[in-house]
């Protein structure tokens, strides 16, 4: 009886050991070969859902000094630039923010949450300590106006617009622009991420939203089962649009999301081989 069970517990040890010494080399090889046109990721699911388990869930991120402002519009105004229909009705709700170029790069915030502070100032601050809001919009710059004087979004300005009532929560409405300290912060959303596939069978368009954890992603990924068993690579078109002319159309799908701290979030065959444009699938969502 004791020699079997030794034996079993040395080979489960070794298998150990093996597992443990190859996951730098699995990194290594997704690192490298991600980024790629398309890539032959089957067999390979299983050992990055085990690095997701090593990987730290997203946490704050440090203070930083910046300013906020605030506008007025609709929950369909609110989503321009990251290119989100209706904020309210995608699920970000009114405490959303437009930043000024330098933090909007490009639309790679898009999604990504913050904690704003109202800071140094007992007569415009309120008494709220923070209010949590999603980048959703592009801040745009106004080179007719000076960054200290109604240029707030200029660069090299660290600046968010908040959506007014996400700034009337921290700050009061006379001030009309205030110092701030903001963090990033997980976000945190209901269900799993939503995929959106407009376009058409040469030009397709997903947006891909609802996103927690980090919320701002870098990478798209899609794959089939039939045509297109490798993985493909979207493009960002803008904001959380990402588009690519693979043929989709007639695949069962499955996406594999990745967010700006390195996770992945595969959310497999979300799409039933009879999907159609525009057409909302849910997949998995990060913690
Ligand atoms: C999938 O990728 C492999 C390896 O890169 C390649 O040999 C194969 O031709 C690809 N298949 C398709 C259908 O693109
Ligand atoms: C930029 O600032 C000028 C001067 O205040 C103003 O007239 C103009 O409307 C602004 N442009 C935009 C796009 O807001
Ligand atoms: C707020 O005050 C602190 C010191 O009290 C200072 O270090 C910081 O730069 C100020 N922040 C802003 C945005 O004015």
């Amino acid at each position: 009886m004791a020699f079997p069970l030794g034996a079993l517990m040395t080979t489960t040890l070794l298998l150990f050991l093996v597992a443990f010494s190859l996951i730098p080399n699995v990194h290594a090889t997704i690192r490298s070969s991600w980024g790629h046109a398309a890539h032959n990721m089957v067999g390979r699911d299983n050992k990055i859902v085990d690095l997701h388990k090593h990987h730290p869930v997203f946490g704050p991120g440090p203070w930083r000094q910046a300013y906020a402002t605030f506008y007025e519009g609709g929950s369909g105004t609110f989503g321009g630039a990251c290119g989100y229909d209706d904020v309210v009705k995608d699920g970000y709700g009114l405490d959303t923010a437009a930043l000024s170029s330098v933090l909007f790069k490009h639309g790679e915030a898009c999604g990504a949450c913050y904690e704003i502070k109202c800071v140094n100032s007992t007569q415009w601050c309120k008494p709220k300590p923070s209010v949590f809001v999603t980048a959703t919009n592009l801040c745009p710059p106004n080179y007719s106006q000076p960054g200290d004087n109604g240029g707030w979004c200029n660069p090299p300005r660290q600046h968010f617009d908040l959506a007014k009532p996400a700034y009337l929560k921290i700050a009061q409405y006379k001030a009309g622009i205030v110092p701030v300290q903001y963090r990033r912060v997980p976000c945190k959303k209901q269900g799993g991420i939503r995929f959106t596939i407009t376009g058409n069978p040469y030009f397709n368009l997903v947006k891909v939203w609802n996103v927690g954890g980090a919320g701002d992603i870098t990478e798209v990924q899609v794959k089939g089962d039939k045509k297109l068993i490798n993985w493909t690579n979207l493009k960002r078109n803008w904001g959380e649009k990402w588009e690519t002319n693979a043929m989709l159309v007639g695949e069962t799908l499955t996406f594999r999301v990745k967010a700006s701290d390195g996770r992945y979030s595969t959310s497999s065959s979300v799409a039933p081989k009879n999907w159609q444009f525009g057409q909302t699938f849910e997949g998995k969502n990060f913690p």
